[in-house]
């Protein structure tokens, strides 16, 4: 993209159980290799997760996306599919993975990658606690 190019980022919140484990392993393998968020009878986080779309502005709107869109499919794609579930269990995008923030944060950027109307997907960021974040910006 060439030109001017504006960064919009929308935050969210949600509240999620999980479980890191790999099902080879034995609880005790797992807890070495995975501490506290290995706990065979889950536990939550309370996540917060930044979408930032990169795009031009439409001179007909002044906007690059509608933000109220954007708020409105990733309360579909993810939001509705993640906040009070059981990532292991609850959520089809996370089937089969481990659900580690590394992991969530590329499978919520595949949720909406083909989902953006206008601009591109720029950007996704997952804090995971205050301290910690994990940001994915596609396939290099
Ligand atoms: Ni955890």
């Amino acid at each position: 993209m060439m030109g001017r190019i504006i960064y919009l980022t929308r935050r969210e919140t949600f509240a999620a159980a999980h479980r890191l484990f790999k099902p080879e392993l034995s609880d005790e393998e797992n807890f070495e290799l995975f501490g506290k968020c290995s706990n065979p009878n889950w536990h939550g986080h309370n996540y917060t997760l930044e979408v930032v779309v990169a795009g031009k502005i439409d001179p007909d709107t002044g906007f690059v996306l509608d933000i109220k869109h954007l708020k409105e499919l990733i309360k579909e794609h993810v939001i509705s599919k993640v906040d009070h579930k059981n990532l292991n269990i609850d959520t089809e995008f996370m089937k089969g993975l481990n659900t580690t923030s590394e992991n969530i944060t590329v499978a919520i950027w595949n949720q909406l990658v083909d989902k953006i109307p206008n601009g591109r997907l720029y950007s996704v960021k997952l804090y995971e606690t205050e301290n910690n974040y994990f940001e994915y910006k596609g396939e290099e």
